[in-house]
């Protein structure tokens, strides 16, 4: 194999693949009852039925989003009648979005940008299930971004009732939420719940041993040996403990590496780990930020700036201090505030009294915040 330049021969890592976002580990253990319920829900469509839905819950680095990643990679190797599709709802978070990723499934392309209808959309992917015979599963990863603006409503509905639309066409849902807050049965609306009856399916946190072996694993396939001790694996496993996300862990231990590197060192030391763990730790923040519109950064900004000097602050006065500088009525400016408290940036809650009080705090040291933004 030719070496890339950029790899010379001191690097300590034998495969930096393995601490990428999208690696998929093929040692994947501790969710087996999970993938076993899941795989419960799917199997009527294997035989040509319509798969149960389901709900996988669980905090952030639980495991998710890779279970369900694995059994539709299993689907798909296993029959063309059962077609998965998986939506990422950051990206793709309107009902013409996530059918365009349906229809880009089957087709192998894109609906034209441009001059598409919703109905012509949708005609043309319920013509094709017809046609050919194929039942849909459709996972709806991070829906906490269809929770605001009611997509979540359109979307469900839209899907769930596709037969009394188009007679003979069978769609099944897993809705993937890492908000332990969020209530989906509060959510949707009466016309979604009587079809949409999940299963709901729990991914507890990891525990300290379990965390431990898949670190030790990963650090195996992606580092050299003897690069990291045991008592500073610990000291990982402890920062990722203490995170609670396995995906903070993974990412330290990238950081960590780079940073003996960059000094040409051969082991990683305390430094290394702790300096990576000041940027790790902050990874929801950073990749959370980034999917935010200019006006919901400005408005973010103004909440970090406001809770400087007050940890908790009332929604109306907020928006009278934004109005002055953005342009925006209260109606979306809360908006806004229910988007970023979804998204676990801020946290809103009610205090009653006279009348019942909105309440914003940061769940993020401001000034993070601030650093973040810019
Ligand atoms: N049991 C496991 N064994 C090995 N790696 C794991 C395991 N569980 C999770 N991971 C790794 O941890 C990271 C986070 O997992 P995943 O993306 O599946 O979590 P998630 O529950 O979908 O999180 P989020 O709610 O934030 O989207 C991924 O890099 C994944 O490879
Ligand atoms: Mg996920």
């Amino acid at each position: 194999m030719k070496k890339n330049l950029l790899m010379w021969d001191e690097t300590l890592f034998r495969d930096p693949e393995v601490f990428e976002f999208d690696y998929v580990p093929e040692q994947f253990q501790f969710r087996e009852n999970q993938m076993r319920e899941l795989a419960f829900q799917i199997r009527p469509g294997m035989r040509g039925g319509r798969p149960l839905n389901s709900i996988c819950k669980g905090l952030p680095g639980t495991g998710k989003t890779t279970s369900v990643r694995k059994l539709f990679s299993e689907i798909s190797d296993a029959t063309k009648k059962l077609v998965p599709v998986y939506v990422n709802c950051q990206i793709d978070n309107t009902k013409f979005a996530i059918f365009s990723q349906i229809y880009r499934k089957l087709t192998g392309h894109l609906p034209p940008a441009s001059g598409t209808s919703f109905k012509q959309l949708f005609d043309a992917i319920a013509r094709i299930l017809l046609k050919e015979e194929i039942v849909l599963l459709v996972a709806l990863d991070d829906a906490n971004y269809l929770l605001y603006e009611n997509e979540i409503n359109k979307v469900l509905y839209t899907l769930l009732r596709a037969h009394e639309a188009y007679e003979g066409v069978r769609m099944g849902v897993i809705v993937i939420i890492s908000d332990l807050d969020v209530d989906l049965a509060k959510a949707v609306d009466a016309r979604v719940t009587s079809v949409f009856r999940p299963t709901e399916i729990y991914f507890p946190p990891y525990e300290q041993a379990e965390i431990r072996e898949i670190m030790q694993e990963r650090v195996m396939q992606g580092l050299f040996p003897g690069i990291l001790s045991e008592e500073m694996l610990s000291l990982v496993v402890e920062q990722t403990q203490g995170s609670g996300d396995l995906r903070v862990g993974i990412d330290l231990l990238k950081r960590a590496t780079m940073s003996a590197e960059r000094a040409a060192r051969r082991t990683i030391d305390r430094d290394d780990i702790c300096g990576a763990y000041m940027i790790s730790k902050y990874l929801h923040l950073s990749f959370t930020l980034k999917t935010l519109t200019d006006e919901e950064r400005k408005i973010l900004k103004a909440l970090a700036l406001a809770s400087l000097d007050k940890k908790e602050m009332n929604a109306g006065d907020v928006h009278k201090t934004i109005s002055q500088s953005v342009e925006i009525g209260y109606t979306r400016f809360y908006e806004v505030i229910k988007k970023l408290d979804a998204l676990r940036i801020i946290n809103l809650h009610y205090r009653e009294g006279k009348g019942r009080t909105r309440l914003i705090s940061l769940r993020y040291d401001p000034q993070k915040v601030l650093e973040y933004l810019s």
